[in-house]
């Protein structure tokens, strides 16, 4: 399996034998960083831009910190500082860019502006979030699931929230491709388009099963794991209060979680609206996998970067 100079825009287009490569890969990385161990230096030599049009804690340090653990160079872009501010285009800036670094990695508002920078750069490009896909956070959340429950074949995740956040599309895409079950509860409004659900059911793995429940206390009866998101995502800042309104009863909190397993686990992208979607109780209870989903992103990163660039 060669992945060198794929762009990594969103894990479909990638076969479940890749996925697993790159999560084994991520384990093997963690392990040796927990047993002080240096991993192969992948990136020797080599300069990665990290491009960003939106703010980012997790994935601006843990991706600046696996290049540097790399061996390679990070060099932090921030959009508005480039003369992309001032209206260059960004397949005339992919160019540049790419002629210059190795890899870039960027979070952008629009999906297509990733395309465009991928089409454009001669160098690959990795998402680190747009609107639409989240993929570096659901390879991460499908590592926590695997080291939590053991596997991702047949687990049932359970997301409740925001059904179009690009965290739930990316994590119902990856969890169906590596054989897992995806229910998405949400109100009508905010579940997956019936376009996307299209999509997913055509790329599900081994009998990997979506399902659409709008009650969350029916939704999260026999989940594994429960998910959930921010309820405004960067860029839906003028829709706070309708979504804050229809997304309320979608809070995750101990009365819903009295109506999962008791071996469910809760997990959360992170950052999180504490007192919104989730409840401090239950993130910083013991059923929370929030900070090792964090943690990952660091593992899972090194391993794409180090197969891709
Ligand atoms: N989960 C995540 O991507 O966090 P940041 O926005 O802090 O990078
Ligand atoms: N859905 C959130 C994820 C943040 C990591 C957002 O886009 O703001």
């Amino acid at each position: 399996m060669d992945l060198i100079g794929r762009d990594f825009l969103r894990t479909k287009g990638f076969s479940a034998d890749e996925l697993k490569l790159i999560l084994d890969r991520a384990s093997e990385m963690k392990s040796a960083l927990r047993r002080r161990m240096g991993t192969p230096p992948y990136l020797e030599g080599k300069s990665i831009a990290m491009l960003f049009q939106k703010p980012s804690t997790r994935t601006r340090i843990s991706f600046d910190v696996g290049v540097y653990q790399l061996g390679g160079h990070p060099i932090y872009l921030n959009w508005a500082d480039l003369q992309l501010g001032r209206g260059e285009t960004v397949s005339d800036t992919g160019r540049i860019l790419g002629c210059y670094v190795d890899g870039i990695v960027a979070r952008v508002f629009k999906h297509s502006d990733l395309e465009v920078l991928a089409d454009s750069s001669p160098a690959p490009v990795i998402n680190a979030l747009s609107d639409e896909f989240h993929p570096c956070q659901a390879l991460s959340d499908c590592l926590t699931i695997l080291e939590r429950k053991g596997r991702i074949e047949g687990v049932s995740v359970v997301f409740v929230g925001d059904g179009r956040s690009n965290v739930c599309q990316s994590l119902a895409e990856a969890v169906l491709q590596l054989g897992g079950n995806i229910t998405v509860s949400s109100p009508a409004k905010y579940m997956p388009t019936e376009e996307f659900v299209k999509e997913l059911r055509g790329i599900a793995g081994k009998g990997g099963k979506i399902r659409l429940v709008e009650d969350p206390f029916e939704a999260v009866k026999g989940a594994d794991v429960i998910y959930t998101d921010v309820w405004v995502s960067m860029g839906f800042e003028s829709e706070a209060a309708e979504r804050r309104s229809a997304l309320g009863p979608y809070q995750v909190n101990s009365g819903l979680m009295r109506s999962a397993p008791p071996d469910a686990i809760v997990m959360h992208c992170l950052p999180a609206h504490r007192g919104e979607e989730i409840t401090s109780e239950v993130i910083d209870g013991p059923r929370s996998a929030v900070w090792e989903q964090a943690e990952n992103r660091l593992h899972v990163q090194k391993s794409i970067m180090s197969l891709i660039f």
